[in-house]
């Protein structure tokens, strides 16, 4: 047979490696080189049996750890029961117990609907579709260096051009971008507001616009947290004009930040919220929560997919609840972000390329310049994310300039671990600031 040898193929990373970029479409990226064998909690274990502390937990997904054993025994118990029927055929409880759940939990004191889909770019498609069908308008406004998937609607979306929209256009119409305020980089809140007023005067009439949707701390774009007077004034206009608030809580979801939902740091509440990543520990499952009345705008049969809340999902996703509660992981979060952030403040001097660390809970970032520049160092950023690999540690990058390298660790990260990569990451920014 002609795959024969395919299989023959010593299980070598290198050796994978060769035969991934083969097979895959380059389009795909992939930032490590190295193959999944086994992964437990915060530890990862590659083909050559080699260990590595994982601080991307799938970029946000694994915040309850890998292979939770109260997340695997839900999904095991599913599993001996039935793993799909489709919902839209034969529903089952545990999805709708799930939906009455967010319906508590996300922000929000009024009554709420769900629903579920299988991943983050579903879920601000289906927010969009949703406000649009509510309000009968069209346009849209993100924000620059937003991410919000890669399906038509979510890619128009984003804030950021390569890689994300390359060669993909024309974009989605009517889908607007101002600048998101951030401080470091010179835009304030008031910027960012006067942006939104000129293009409400230049490009749109705010009364044809259906939502603002908005990352209560960007994620891919670099890690800032929106200011809460901004979200505050956004609420206000989105009031004023009856336009949706659309809060993406994909990334920042289920206790990253020190709290259930980013939203709850600011004390603004969205009509809308997208959920994914966290929500499943490891399994795909998306959500839409928000107003019951808006929720409810589109028609029956035009929602949903047909594994669109997938049973082994959200038996997933029930344990992941009830683990964040039991094992208090937004306190957890705040304790694991403040021991990062002091770490990586105390070695401002000793690395001038650090230009800023921040993030809410265990939602950390730090940025990195060229030494006594405002010039993005990607080159910098780049070296510390692989030699830290090469030192057992798995870091990701982010920012629209790559000058960022952020840090998303299972929250139940165990101490000794905790200390162990903390240690690999100081040696790993001394020495890159050494030999710079
Ligand atoms: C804020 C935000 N929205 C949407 C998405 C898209 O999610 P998915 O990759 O599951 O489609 C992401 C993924 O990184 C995200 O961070």
């Amino acid at each position: 047979m002609s795959n024969a040898t395919t299989l023959d193929v010593p299980a070598s990373n290198a050796a994978i490696e060769t035969r991934r970029s083969a097979a895959i479409a380059r389009g795909v990226g992939v930032t490590t080189q190295i193959y999944a064998e086994k992964a437990e909690n915060a530890e990862i274990w590659d083909k050559e049996g080699r260990r590595y502390i994982d601080f991307a937990a799938g970029i946000a997904v694994v915040n309850t750890g890998h292979r939770h054993p109260k997340v695997i025994a839900a999904v095991k118990e599913q599993l001996d029961r039935f793993t799909h029927t489709c919902h839209q055929v034969v529903p089952y409880e545990n999805y709708v117990e799930l939906a009455e759940r967010l319906n508590q939990t996300v922000p929000g004191d009024f009554a709420k609907k769900t629903i579920f889909v299988t991943t983050g770019a579903e879920a601000t498609e289906n927010a969009i579709k949703i406000a649009r069908a509510a309000t009968g308008r069209s346009a849209v406004i993100a924000f620059a260096g937003a991410f919000h998937g890669r399906t038509f609607m979510g890619m128009s979306m984003t804030g950021k051009v390569a890689p994300y929209k390359v060669g993909f256009g024309p974009m989605m119409p009517e889908v607007f971008h101002i600048p998101f305020p951030v401080e470091l980089h010179g835009y304030t809140t008031e910027a960012s507001l006067a942006a939104l007023d000129k293009l409400f005067k230049a490009d749109v009439d705010p009364n044809r616009v259906a939502a603002f949707i908005v990352e209560p701390v960007q994620g891919e774009g670099g890690f800032y947290e929106a200011p809460r007077a901004f979200l505050s004034e956004l609420r206000a206009i989105a009031d004023r004009h009856g336009i949706v608030l659309i809060a993406d809580e994909v990334q920042t979801g289920f206790a990253r930040t020190g709290r259930m939902f980013a939203m709850e740091r600011t004390g603004v509440v969205a009509d809308l919220t997208t959920m994914a990543k966290g929500l499943g520990g490891g399994f795909p499952i998306a959500a839409v929560t928000g107003r019951a009345d808006l929720m409810d705008a589109p028609g029956v049969g035009g929602l949903g997919g047909t594994y669109a809340g997938n049973p082994i999902g959200v038996a997933a996703a029930n344990a992941v609840l009830g683990v964040i509660a039991e094992e208090r992981l937004c306190e957890r979060a705040e304790q694991l972000g403040s021991r990062l952030k002091q770490r990586l403040q105390s070695l401002v001097e000793a690395v001038p390329q650090i230009v800023d660390v921040r993030g809410p809970g265990f939602m950390n970032a730090v940025e990195f310049n060229v030494p006594g520049t405002d010039t993005p160092s990607a080159e910098f950023t780049n070296k510390v994310r692989l030699r830290a690999l090469e030192k057992g540690l798995i870091l990701l990058t982010c920012g629209v300039y790559g000058n960022v390298v952020r840090f998303l660790a299972p929250l139940t990260i165990e101490d000794a671990t905790f200390s162990e990569a903390l240690d690999i990451l100081e040696e790993t920014l001394r020495e890159c600031a050494a030999e710079a």
